[in-house]
Protein backbone atom coordinates (compact mmCIF):
# COMPACT_ATOMS: atom_id res chain seq x y z
CA UNK A 1 0.00 0.00 0.00
CA UNK A 2 0.99 3.70 -0.76
CA UNK A 3 1.19 4.91 3.03
CA UNK A 4 2.82 8.33 1.44
CA UNK A 5 -0.51 9.27 0.20
CA UNK A 6 -2.57 7.78 3.19
CA UNK A 7 -2.71 7.18 6.64
CA UNK A 8 -5.33 6.12 9.70
CA UNK A 9 -6.50 8.78 11.96
CA UNK A 10 -8.24 7.50 15.34
CA UNK A 11 -11.61 9.70 15.61
CA UNK A 12 -11.49 8.75 19.14
CA UNK A 13 -7.94 9.93 20.69
CA UNK A 14 -6.28 11.23 17.03
CA UNK A 15 -3.68 8.56 16.98
CA UNK A 16 -2.17 7.93 13.58
CA UNK A 17 -0.92 4.60 12.09
CA UNK A 18 -0.15 3.21 8.85
CA UNK A 19 -2.80 1.78 7.04
CA UNK A 20 -1.06 -1.72 6.90
CA UNK A 21 -0.67 -1.76 11.00
CA UNK A 22 -4.82 -2.01 11.45
CA UNK A 23 -5.63 -4.37 13.94
CA UNK A 24 -8.16 -7.10 12.13
CA UNK A 25 -11.00 -4.97 14.07
CA UNK A 26 -9.72 -1.69 12.58
CA UNK A 27 -10.75 -1.18 16.33
CA UNK A 28 -7.54 1.73 17.81
CA UNK A 29 -5.15 0.00 20.08
CA UNK A 30 -4.84 2.62 22.47
CA UNK A 31 -8.67 4.23 22.66
CA UNK A 32 -10.84 1.15 20.94
CA UNK A 33 -12.15 3.83 18.87
CA UNK A 34 -12.65 3.96 15.07
CA UNK A 35 -10.04 4.70 12.23
CA UNK A 36 -10.90 7.22 9.12
CA UNK A 37 -8.54 7.68 6.64
CA UNK A 38 -6.14 10.81 6.12
CA UNK A 39 -4.40 12.70 3.59
CA UNK A 40 -1.73 14.57 5.68
CA UNK A 41 -1.74 17.99 3.61
CA UNK A 42 -5.20 18.20 2.19
CA UNK A 43 -6.90 19.73 4.56
CA UNK A 44 -3.34 22.72 5.09
CA UNK A 45 -3.48 22.97 1.08
CA UNK A 46 -4.09 27.51 0.31
CA UNK A 47 -3.92 28.82 -2.86
CA UNK A 48 -1.24 27.53 -5.70
CA UNK A 49 -1.05 24.43 -3.47
CA UNK A 50 -4.59 23.53 -3.86
CA UNK A 51 -5.22 20.92 -6.70
CA UNK A 52 -6.84 22.52 -10.43
CA UNK A 53 -10.11 22.31 -9.45
CA UNK A 54 -11.02 22.93 -13.05
CA UNK A 55 -9.07 20.25 -14.09
CA UNK A 56 -9.85 17.58 -12.12
CA UNK A 57 -14.16 18.42 -12.30
CA UNK A 58 -12.99 18.19 -16.19
CA UNK A 59 -10.69 15.12 -15.93
CA UNK A 60 -13.92 13.29 -13.62
CA UNK A 61 -16.11 13.87 -16.66
CA UNK A 62 -14.10 13.29 -19.42
CA UNK A 63 -13.45 9.77 -17.79
CA UNK A 64 -16.83 8.36 -18.35
CA UNK A 65 -16.33 8.13 -22.63
CA UNK A 66 -12.79 6.38 -21.93
CA UNK A 67 -13.20 2.83 -22.34
CA UNK A 68 -11.28 2.01 -18.83
CA UNK A 69 -12.87 -0.21 -16.99
CA UNK A 70 -11.42 2.09 -14.03
CA UNK A 71 -12.76 5.29 -15.68
CA UNK A 72 -16.18 4.31 -16.25
CA UNK A 73 -16.52 3.10 -12.10
CA UNK A 74 -18.28 6.08 -10.74
CA UNK A 75 -15.69 5.30 -7.67
CA UNK A 76 -12.52 5.12 -9.78
CA UNK A 77 -13.24 7.80 -11.95
CA UNK A 78 -12.67 10.19 -8.82
CA UNK A 79 -9.17 7.99 -7.99
CA UNK A 80 -7.68 11.28 -7.05
CA UNK A 81 -9.59 11.55 -4.16
CA UNK A 82 -9.00 8.08 -2.68
CA UNK A 83 -5.47 6.96 -3.51
CA UNK A 84 -5.68 3.96 -1.23
CA UNK A 85 -3.72 1.91 -3.50
CA UNK A 86 -0.03 1.09 -4.56
CA UNK A 87 -1.58 0.77 -8.10
CA UNK A 88 -4.90 1.33 -9.52
CA UNK A 89 -4.52 -2.27 -11.59
CA UNK A 90 -5.35 -3.91 -8.13
CA UNK A 91 -9.14 -2.14 -8.18
CA UNK A 92 -11.87 -4.54 -8.82
CA UNK A 93 -14.52 -3.51 -10.63
CA UNK A 94 -18.33 -3.80 -11.42
CA UNK A 95 -18.81 -0.38 -12.67
CA UNK A 96 -20.19 0.58 -9.93
CA UNK A 97 -21.51 4.41 -9.31
CA UNK A 98 -22.52 6.72 -11.77
CA UNK A 99 -26.10 6.30 -10.47
CA UNK A 100 -29.07 8.35 -11.44
CA UNK A 101 -30.38 11.46 -9.99
CA UNK A 102 -34.07 11.34 -10.56
CA UNK A 103 -36.71 14.78 -9.95
CA UNK A 104 -39.16 13.86 -7.67
CA UNK A 105 -42.16 15.47 -9.19
CA UNK A 106 -45.41 14.28 -7.00
CA UNK A 107 -43.70 14.20 -4.03
CA UNK A 108 -41.94 17.60 -5.02
CA UNK A 109 -45.61 19.09 -5.71
CA UNK A 110 -46.66 17.53 -2.66
CA UNK A 111 -44.31 19.29 -0.40
CA UNK A 112 -44.22 22.53 -2.03
CA UNK A 113 -40.46 21.96 -3.04
CA UNK A 114 -39.23 22.89 -6.25
CA UNK A 115 -35.90 20.84 -6.29
CA UNK A 116 -36.60 17.60 -4.73
CA UNK A 117 -34.13 14.85 -6.23
CA UNK A 118 -33.44 10.92 -5.12
CA UNK A 119 -30.30 9.60 -6.25
CA UNK A 120 -30.76 6.18 -6.50
CA UNK A 121 -28.15 4.51 -5.37
CA UNK A 122 -30.27 0.84 -5.70
CA UNK A 123 -29.37 1.20 -9.31
CA UNK A 124 -25.33 -0.21 -8.30
CA UNK A 125 -24.07 -3.53 -9.88
CA UNK A 126 -26.01 -5.33 -6.96
CA UNK A 127 -28.66 -2.84 -6.21
CA UNK A 128 -27.20 -0.98 -3.10
CA UNK A 129 -25.09 1.67 -2.36
CA UNK A 130 -22.61 -1.18 -0.11
CA UNK A 131 -20.86 -1.87 -4.48
CA UNK A 132 -19.53 1.98 -4.08
CA UNK A 133 -17.47 1.06 -0.73
CA UNK A 134 -16.66 -2.60 -1.55
CA UNK A 135 -14.76 -2.22 -4.31
CA UNK A 136 -12.71 -0.07 -2.85
CA UNK A 137 -11.86 -2.54 0.47
CA UNK A 138 -12.13 -5.61 -1.83
CA UNK A 139 -8.89 -3.29 -3.84
CA UNK A 140 -7.50 -3.29 -0.56
CA UNK A 141 -8.23 -6.75 0.12
CA UNK A 142 -6.85 -8.17 -2.90
CA UNK A 143 -3.61 -5.90 -2.88
CA UNK A 144 -2.63 -6.76 0.74
CA UNK A 145 -2.92 -10.79 -0.63
CA UNK A 146 -5.94 -11.70 1.38
CA UNK A 147 -7.72 -14.93 0.67
CA UNK A 148 -10.62 -14.97 2.47
CA UNK A 149 -13.01 -11.35 3.26
CA UNK A 150 -15.84 -11.35 5.79
CA UNK A 151 -18.74 -9.25 6.63
CA UNK A 152 -22.05 -9.23 8.81
CA UNK A 153 -24.78 -7.91 7.41
CA UNK A 154 -28.21 -7.38 7.39
CA UNK A 155 -27.90 -8.84 3.96
CA UNK A 156 -27.06 -5.69 1.26
CA UNK A 157 -23.18 -5.84 2.70
CA UNK A 158 -22.98 -9.56 1.92
CA UNK A 159 -24.34 -9.16 -1.61
CA UNK A 160 -21.82 -6.58 -2.59
CA UNK A 161 -19.13 -8.32 -0.79
CA UNK A 162 -20.02 -11.75 -2.50
CA UNK A 163 -19.87 -10.48 -5.85
CA UNK A 164 -16.64 -8.11 -5.25
CA UNK A 165 -14.73 -11.40 -3.73
CA UNK A 166 -15.94 -13.56 -6.78
CA UNK A 167 -14.64 -11.22 -9.20
CA UNK A 168 -11.21 -10.54 -7.49
CA UNK A 169 -10.70 -14.08 -6.76
CA UNK A 170 -11.50 -14.24 -3.07
CA UNK A 171 -13.55 -16.13 -0.79
CA UNK A 172 -15.89 -14.71 1.28
CA UNK A 173 -17.72 -15.85 4.85
CA UNK A 174 -20.57 -14.10 5.54
CA UNK A 175 -23.07 -13.54 8.57
CA UNK A 176 -26.45 -12.77 8.87
CA UNK A 177 -29.34 -13.04 11.25
CA UNK A 178 -31.45 -15.96 10.71
CA UNK A 179 -34.55 -14.97 9.21
CA UNK A 180 -34.26 -11.30 9.57
CA UNK A 181 -33.04 -10.34 5.89
CA UNK A 182 -34.28 -10.69 2.35
CA UNK A 183 -34.67 -13.17 0.70
CA UNK A 184 -33.64 -10.97 -2.85
CA UNK A 185 -30.25 -10.64 -0.64
CA UNK A 186 -29.73 -13.93 1.01
CA UNK A 187 -29.85 -15.14 -2.40
CA UNK A 188 -26.97 -12.95 -4.10
CA UNK A 189 -25.13 -14.21 -1.33
CA UNK A 190 -25.54 -17.46 -2.56
CA UNK A 191 -25.44 -17.03 -6.07
CA UNK A 192 -22.55 -14.65 -6.20
CA UNK A 193 -20.23 -17.97 -4.10
CA UNK A 194 -20.07 -16.65 -0.48
CA UNK A 195 -19.89 -19.24 2.45
CA UNK A 196 -23.42 -17.97 4.08
CA UNK A 197 -23.87 -18.98 8.10
CA UNK A 198 -26.97 -17.85 9.28
CA UNK A 199 -26.91 -17.42 13.15
CA UNK A 200 -29.71 -17.04 16.34
CA UNK A 201 -28.61 -13.26 16.70
CA UNK A 202 -29.31 -9.86 15.52
CA UNK A 203 -26.81 -7.67 13.28
CA UNK A 204 -25.45 -6.38 16.15
CA UNK A 205 -24.32 -9.91 17.85
CA UNK A 206 -23.73 -11.14 14.17
CA UNK A 207 -20.83 -8.37 14.11
CA UNK A 208 -19.51 -8.97 17.53
CA UNK A 209 -19.36 -12.53 16.49
CA UNK A 210 -17.28 -12.35 13.48
CA UNK A 211 -14.95 -9.85 15.05
CA UNK A 212 -13.90 -12.91 17.40
CA UNK A 213 -13.84 -14.69 13.94
CA UNK A 214 -11.50 -12.28 12.88
CA UNK A 215 -9.16 -12.01 15.54
CA UNK A 216 -7.98 -15.73 15.09
CA UNK A 217 -8.14 -16.47 11.60
CA UNK A 218 -6.82 -14.23 8.61
CA UNK A 219 -9.52 -12.73 7.70
CA UNK A 220 -10.22 -9.44 6.40
CA UNK A 221 -13.02 -7.76 7.70
CA UNK A 222 -15.13 -6.05 5.19
CA UNK A 223 -17.89 -4.17 7.24
CA UNK A 224 -17.78 -0.33 7.20
CA UNK A 225 -15.50 -0.38 10.52
CA UNK A 226 -13.03 -0.95 7.32
CA UNK A 227 -12.11 2.57 6.59
CA UNK A 228 -11.83 1.53 3.19
CA UNK A 229 -15.18 1.04 2.41
CA UNK A 230 -16.42 4.86 3.79
CA UNK A 231 -13.81 5.66 0.83
CA UNK A 232 -15.49 4.48 -1.91
CA UNK A 233 -18.86 5.13 -0.01
CA UNK A 234 -17.87 9.20 0.06
CA UNK A 235 -17.77 9.34 -4.17
CA UNK A 236 -21.48 9.35 -4.72
CA UNK A 237 -21.18 12.86 -2.61
CA UNK A 238 -18.76 14.00 -5.85
CA UNK A 239 -21.53 12.66 -8.42
CA UNK A 240 -23.71 14.86 -6.37
CA UNK A 241 -21.90 17.70 -6.11
CA UNK A 242 -21.19 16.92 -10.16
CA UNK A 243 -24.78 17.25 -11.11
CA UNK A 244 -25.71 20.12 -9.59
CA UNK A 245 -22.48 22.22 -11.56
CA UNK A 246 -20.41 21.48 -8.10
CA UNK A 247 -23.27 23.94 -6.45
CA UNK A 248 -24.06 21.62 -3.54
CA UNK A 249 -28.05 20.91 -2.95
CA UNK A 250 -29.12 22.23 0.66
CA UNK A 251 -30.05 19.21 2.00
CA UNK A 252 -29.10 15.61 1.85
CA UNK A 253 -31.11 12.72 3.12
CA UNK A 254 -29.81 9.68 4.13
CA UNK A 255 -31.25 6.43 6.25
CA UNK A 256 -28.68 5.54 9.24
CA UNK A 257 -28.79 2.18 10.39
CA UNK A 258 -24.47 1.10 10.99
CA UNK A 259 -24.21 4.55 10.56
CA UNK A 260 -21.03 4.27 8.34
CA UNK A 261 -22.79 5.60 4.85
CA UNK A 262 -23.67 9.30 6.02
CA UNK A 263 -20.50 9.39 7.61
CA UNK A 264 -19.15 8.62 4.13
CA UNK A 265 -20.94 11.04 2.69
CA UNK A 266 -20.17 13.82 5.17
CA UNK A 267 -16.33 13.22 4.53
CA UNK A 268 -16.70 13.20 0.95
CA UNK A 269 -18.31 16.77 1.19
CA UNK A 270 -15.90 17.93 4.09
CA UNK A 271 -12.63 16.67 1.65
CA UNK A 272 -14.28 18.58 -1.24
CA UNK A 273 -14.65 21.81 0.74
CA UNK A 274 -11.36 21.57 2.16
CA UNK A 275 -9.70 21.19 -1.13
CA UNK A 276 -11.57 24.08 -2.74
CA UNK A 277 -13.77 21.89 -5.07
CA UNK A 278 -17.21 23.53 -3.50
CA UNK A 279 -17.90 26.59 -1.94
CA UNK A 280 -19.42 24.73 0.81
CA UNK A 281 -21.07 21.72 2.17
CA UNK A 282 -25.04 20.23 2.74
CA UNK A 283 -26.83 19.78 5.77
CA UNK A 284 -27.01 16.04 6.16
CA UNK A 285 -29.68 14.29 8.10
CA UNK A 286 -29.76 11.14 9.03
CA UNK A 287 -33.11 9.34 9.51
CA UNK A 288 -33.98 6.00 11.45
CA UNK A 289 -36.62 3.77 11.77
CA UNK A 290 -38.85 4.61 15.49
CA UNK A 291 -37.70 0.82 16.48
CA UNK A 292 -34.09 0.93 15.31
CA UNK A 293 -33.31 4.78 16.90
CA UNK A 294 -30.18 4.33 18.91
CA UNK A 295 -28.84 7.82 17.32
CA UNK A 296 -31.93 9.48 17.62
CA UNK A 297 -32.48 8.67 21.50
CA UNK A 298 -28.21 9.04 21.49
CA UNK A 299 -29.07 13.57 20.88
CA UNK A 300 -32.03 13.69 22.71
CA UNK A 301 -30.43 12.48 25.78
CA UNK A 302 -26.71 13.39 25.73
CA UNK A 303 -26.96 16.02 22.84
CA UNK A 304 -24.70 12.90 20.88
CA UNK A 305 -22.22 12.42 23.68
CA UNK A 306 -22.99 8.92 24.17
CA UNK A 307 -25.00 6.06 23.04
CA UNK A 308 -27.05 3.23 24.68
CA UNK A 309 -27.06 -0.04 22.51
CA UNK A 310 -31.35 -0.94 21.99
CA UNK A 311 -32.77 -4.06 21.10
CA UNK A 312 -33.58 -3.00 17.35
CA UNK A 313 -37.08 -3.51 15.73
CA UNK A 314 -38.44 -2.51 12.37
CA UNK A 315 -39.71 -4.10 9.27
CA UNK A 316 -36.94 -2.66 7.16
CA UNK A 317 -34.59 -5.06 8.12
CA UNK A 318 -31.55 -3.33 6.60
CA UNK A 319 -31.65 -1.10 9.09
CA UNK A 320 -32.26 -3.53 11.62
CA UNK A 321 -29.53 -1.94 13.99
CA UNK A 322 -29.37 -1.00 17.62
CA UNK A 323 -25.57 -0.49 18.19
CA UNK A 324 -24.55 1.26 15.02
CA UNK A 325 -20.84 1.16 15.02
CA UNK A 326 -20.20 4.25 13.23
CA UNK A 327 -22.66 6.86 15.71
CA UNK A 328 -19.68 8.61 16.40
CA UNK A 329 -18.33 10.05 13.23
CA UNK A 330 -22.19 10.11 11.97
CA UNK A 331 -23.05 12.35 15.35
CA UNK A 332 -19.57 14.99 13.49
CA UNK A 333 -21.41 14.77 10.35
CA UNK A 334 -25.01 15.98 11.80
CA UNK A 335 -23.37 18.61 14.07
CA UNK A 336 -20.23 19.92 11.81
CA UNK A 337 -23.64 20.34 8.36
CA UNK A 338 -26.11 21.70 10.87
CA UNK A 339 -28.45 18.82 10.05
CA UNK A 340 -30.62 16.88 11.61
CA UNK A 341 -31.41 13.37 13.02
CA UNK A 342 -35.00 12.13 13.69
CA UNK A 343 -37.42 8.77 13.45
CA UNK A 344 -40.12 7.43 11.32
CA UNK A 345 -42.94 5.25 12.14
CA UNK A 346 -43.05 1.54 10.44
CA UNK A 347 -46.05 3.37 8.26
CA UNK A 348 -44.44 6.55 7.47
CA UNK A 349 -42.14 3.98 5.98
CA UNK A 350 -44.51 1.80 4.38
CA UNK A 351 -46.18 5.35 2.90
CA UNK A 352 -43.04 6.79 1.73
CA UNK A 353 -41.98 3.63 -0.14
CA UNK A 354 -45.60 3.22 -2.25
CA UNK A 355 -45.41 6.78 -2.72
CA UNK A 356 -41.84 6.61 -4.21
CA UNK A 357 -42.72 3.40 -6.50
CA UNK A 358 -46.06 5.90 -7.77
CA UNK A 359 -43.06 8.16 -9.10
CA UNK A 360 -41.57 5.14 -11.45
CA UNK A 361 -38.80 5.00 -9.15
CA UNK A 362 -39.08 2.31 -6.13
CA UNK A 363 -36.92 1.62 -3.47
CA UNK A 364 -36.54 -0.69 -0.60
CA UNK A 365 -37.84 0.44 2.60
CA UNK A 366 -34.90 1.45 4.33
CA UNK A 367 -34.77 3.76 1.68
CA UNK A 368 -37.78 5.05 1.99
CA UNK A 369 -36.79 6.45 5.49
CA UNK A 370 -35.58 9.40 3.84
CA UNK A 371 -38.66 10.79 1.94
CA UNK A 372 -40.17 10.40 5.38
CA UNK A 373 -38.13 12.30 7.15
CA UNK A 374 -38.20 14.80 4.71
CA UNK A 375 -41.60 15.42 5.04
CA UNK A 376 -41.42 16.16 9.12
CA UNK A 377 -38.29 18.85 8.37
CA UNK A 378 -40.43 20.24 6.32
CA UNK A 379 -43.55 20.30 8.67
CA UNK A 380 -41.07 21.49 11.16
CA UNK A 381 -40.04 24.32 8.96
CA UNK A 382 -36.02 22.97 8.86
CA UNK A 383 -36.45 22.44 5.31
CA UNK A 384 -37.76 25.79 2.70
CA UNK A 385 -39.69 25.90 -0.44
CA UNK A 386 -36.82 27.08 -1.91
CA UNK A 387 -34.18 25.31 -1.02
CA UNK A 388 -32.47 22.01 -2.58
CA UNK A 389 -33.12 18.65 -1.21
CA UNK A 390 -31.63 15.21 -2.34
CA UNK A 391 -32.70 12.02 -0.95
CA UNK A 392 -30.43 8.85 -1.08
CA UNK A 393 -32.20 5.98 -1.87
CA UNK A 394 -29.76 3.10 -0.62
CA UNK A 395 -31.23 -0.07 -2.28
CA UNK A 396 -33.69 -1.48 -5.24
CA UNK A 397 -37.46 -2.33 -4.71
CA UNK A 398 -36.60 -5.76 -5.88
CA UNK A 399 -34.05 -6.23 -3.03
CA UNK A 400 -37.52 -6.74 -0.93
CA UNK A 401 -40.55 -7.70 -2.88
CA UNK A 402 -42.08 -9.64 0.11
CA UNK A 403 -42.40 -6.25 2.02
CA UNK A 404 -43.89 -4.60 -0.85
CA UNK A 405 -46.68 -7.36 -1.42
CA UNK A 406 -47.29 -7.16 2.24
CA UNK A 407 -48.07 -3.64 1.81
CA UNK A 408 -50.51 -3.77 -1.30
CA UNK A 409 -51.97 -6.63 -0.07
CA UNK A 410 -53.06 -5.02 3.20
CA UNK A 411 -51.31 -7.62 5.11
CA UNK A 412 -48.27 -5.73 6.25
CA UNK A 413 -48.85 -3.12 8.73
CA UNK A 414 -51.20 -4.36 11.95
CA UNK A 415 -54.56 -1.93 12.84
CA UNK A 416 -52.86 0.26 15.30
CA UNK A 417 -50.07 0.94 13.06
CA UNK A 418 -52.31 2.59 10.24
CA UNK A 419 -54.30 4.50 12.98
CA UNK A 420 -55.48 7.95 11.46
CA UNK A 421 -53.77 6.85 8.10
CA UNK A 422 -56.35 4.34 7.14
CA UNK A 423 -57.21 6.50 3.69
CA UNK A 424 -53.68 7.54 2.71
CA UNK A 425 -52.88 3.70 2.51
CA UNK A 426 -55.78 2.84 0.80
CA UNK A 427 -55.21 5.00 -1.58
CA UNK A 428 -51.37 3.93 -2.43
CA UNK A 429 -52.52 0.01 -2.50
CA UNK A 430 -52.71 -1.61 -5.32
CA UNK A 431 -53.23 -5.35 -4.86
CA UNK A 432 -52.95 -7.20 -7.73
CA UNK A 433 -56.82 -8.89 -8.53
CA UNK A 434 -57.69 -12.56 -9.83
CA UNK A 435 -59.96 -12.05 -13.12
CA UNK A 436 -61.55 -14.35 -16.00
CA UNK A 437 -59.76 -13.94 -19.08
CA UNK A 438 -62.49 -12.22 -20.96
CA UNK A 439 -61.78 -9.00 -22.21
CA UNK A 440 -64.89 -7.68 -20.48
CA UNK A 441 -63.71 -9.13 -16.96
CA UNK A 442 -60.18 -7.25 -17.85
CA UNK A 443 -62.55 -4.16 -19.17
CA UNK A 444 -64.15 -4.11 -15.51
CA UNK A 445 -61.13 -4.07 -13.55
CA UNK A 446 -60.29 -0.72 -15.11
CA UNK A 447 -63.09 1.00 -13.64
CA UNK A 448 -62.63 3.00 -10.82
CA UNK A 449 -58.78 3.32 -11.52
CA UNK A 450 -59.37 5.51 -14.58
CA UNK A 451 -57.85 8.71 -14.63
N1 LIG B 1 -30.15 1.35 3.49
C1 LIG B 1 -29.90 0.10 3.11
C2 LIG B 1 -30.63 -0.46 1.95
C3 LIG B 1 -28.94 -0.69 3.82
O1 LIG B 1 -28.68 -1.92 3.43
C4 LIG B 1 -28.28 -0.12 4.93
C5 LIG B 1 -27.31 -0.87 5.71
C6 LIG B 1 -28.60 1.21 5.27
C7 LIG B 1 -29.53 1.91 4.53
C8 LIG B 1 -27.93 1.91 6.39
O2 LIG B 1 -26.64 2.29 6.06
O3 LIG B 1 -25.47 1.12 7.91
O4 LIG B 1 -24.31 2.81 6.54
O5 LIG B 1 -26.08 3.50 8.13
N2 LIG B 1 -27.06 -2.10 5.52
C9 LIG B 1 -25.97 -2.83 6.16
C10 LIG B 1 -25.87 -4.23 5.58
C11 LIG B 1 -25.91 -2.75 7.62
O6 LIG B 1 -25.36 -5.12 6.26
O7 LIG B 1 -26.23 -4.40 4.43
P1 LIG B 1 -25.55 2.45 7.22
Amino acid sequence: MNDNLHQLRCIGCGARIAGSKALPDFRCSLCGDLFEVEYPGWGQRRGHDRPNAGALKWLWRERRCSSEALDHSGVWRFRELLPILDSFGNAVTLREGNTPLYHLPRASKALGIDQLFAKHQGMNPTGSFKDTGMTAAMSVAKERGYEWVACASTGNTSAAMAAYASRAGLRSLVVIPDGKIAWGKLSQAMDYGAVTCQVKADFDGCLKLLIQVVKEANIYLLNSVNPYRLEGQKTPAFEIAEAFDWNVPDHLIVPGGNLGNSSALGKGFREMHELGLVARVPRISVIQAVGANPLVRSFETSHGTALQPMEAHTRATAIRIGNPASWRKAVRVIQDTGGWCLDVTEAEIAIAKAELGSEGLGCEPASAVTLAGLKKLRARGDVSPGETVVLLLTGHTLKDAEYTIEFHRGTLLRGEETVGREAEIDGLRRNAQAVEATPGAVLAALKGRAG
